[in-house]
């Protein structure tokens, strides 16, 4: 039922699209008929380079798919179109360095399925590193950096090689977070943030990292409100959080955007965050905004700075990040940590590039 791939299929060099989505049957199917969408899909995956993950119980859905971005367009508009589901819910979607699913085609999990089987092909002396994947499947879904980066950086000290982390530890590690969902002990968004978490730990792995580099892998931010803005709800909430997360966090509350550009220019975070009001909307700060962020990254001396904006505005769809020239605007302030983390990323290896 499982075909693995040569993990040399992958380019590790090239980005690709991640989608994660979930959906209802529009009828339950039987197990031949999902053995049988799933054989189709898989063959379909293997001809476009399309890895991932589907999850099925209970009459709903949950799949990942990762893949060349035309590729993964051109499956996702045929899987949009498929009357076998509806209700059809995008829980994230981004540009990803690193395949979290790299050897397989499809992977199938339901409830029922043996949980403490393992891949074909793991040796004897991998299963020491399968012993750890219930304490990486809690870090990733506790959004615990800093733990799940000591723990990796530890196994990248013992000698293990990036290939045997991916398969044996972050891959398995992946597949227990589905059982989770599926026995209802994580939601979805847990889901997919603990996802995000699992491919940025591949990423460094990947990008060959030394221990100590991922053991101290942690990023900075500035919590900022708009100059003159006076609620402070979003940058003391977002603290904590961030804080718990593992990263640097320094708080700013500047009267002018000269005041915010100082603080960047000395401080020199990988990334802001901006607050307006998270009670008012308040429209007329717009243009305002759009210069302050100018001014900061102007300010940020090698103009890697990842922009964040949050605020009512923001959080109702009223502006988007792109009207004020921003990198991300919050939603809500669950998963920002992750996305920012991202974005950091992505910065820095396009920098790397260029
Ligand atoms: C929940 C669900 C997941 C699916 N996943 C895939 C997939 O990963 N790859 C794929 O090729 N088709 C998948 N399919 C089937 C597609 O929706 C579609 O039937 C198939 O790609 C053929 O599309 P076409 O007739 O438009 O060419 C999935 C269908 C469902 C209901």
């Amino acid at each position: 039922m499982q075909a693995q791939r040569d993990h040399t299929d992958v380019d590790p060099g090239a980005w690709i699209g991640s989608i994660t989505y979930r959906s209802e049957a529009v009828s339950a199917p039987s197990p031949a008929e999902l053995e049988g969408l799933v054989a189709r899909a898989r063959a379909r995956n293997h001809s476009l380079g399309i890895t991932g993950m589907l999850l099925y119980d209970g009459g709903r859905y949950l799949q990942t798919l990762e893949g060349p971005p035309a590729a993964l367009d051109h499956i996702w508009s045929a899987i949009q179109n498929d009357p076998r589901h509806a209700a059809i819910d995008v829980l994230s979607q981004h540009i990803v360095p690193t395949r979290l699913f790299s050897g397989w085609d499809l992977q199938l999990y339901r409830r029922s399925k043996d949980k403490t089987r393992l891949s074909p092909g793991v040796a004897r002396d991998m299963v020491p590193l399968t012993d750890h994947i219930p304490a990486t499947a809690r870090f990733a879904l506790n959004g615990d950096d800093r733990r799940l980066n000591a723990l990796i950086g530890d196994l990248v000290g013992q000698g293990w090689v990036s290939d045997a982390l991916v398969t044996h530890l972050l891959e398995p590690t992946a597949r227990a977070l589905g059982d989770a969902w599926l026995a209802d002990d994580c939601n979805e968004l847990d889901l997919t943030i603990a996802l995000s978490m699992l491919q940025l730990a591949g990423h460094a792995i990947h990008a060959g990292s030394t221990a100590e580099g991922i053991r101290q892998r942690r990023y900075s931010i500035l919590l900022a409100t708009a100059p003159g803005e006076p609620h402070m709800l979003g940058p003391t909430l977002l603290g904590d959080m961030f804080t718990d997360a593992g990263w640097i966090v320094d708080m700013a509350f500047p009267d002018s955007d000269e005041a915010l550009a100082r603080q960047v220019r000395e401080q020199r975070p990988d990334a802001v965050d901006i607050a307006l009001s998270d009670a008012l909307p308040r429209h007329h700060t717009l243009s305002t905004l759009r210069d302050t962020i100018a001014k900061s990254r102007t300010a940020s001396p090698d103009e890697l700075l990842v922009v964040s904006v949050g605020g009512r505005l923001f959080a109702e769809a009223i502006a988007t990040a792109q009207s004020v020239g921003a990198d991300h605007a919050r939603k809500s302030a669950a998963g920002t940590s992750v996305r920012l983390a991202w974005l950091i990323e992505q910065r820095r290896r396009g920098h790397l590039l260029s």
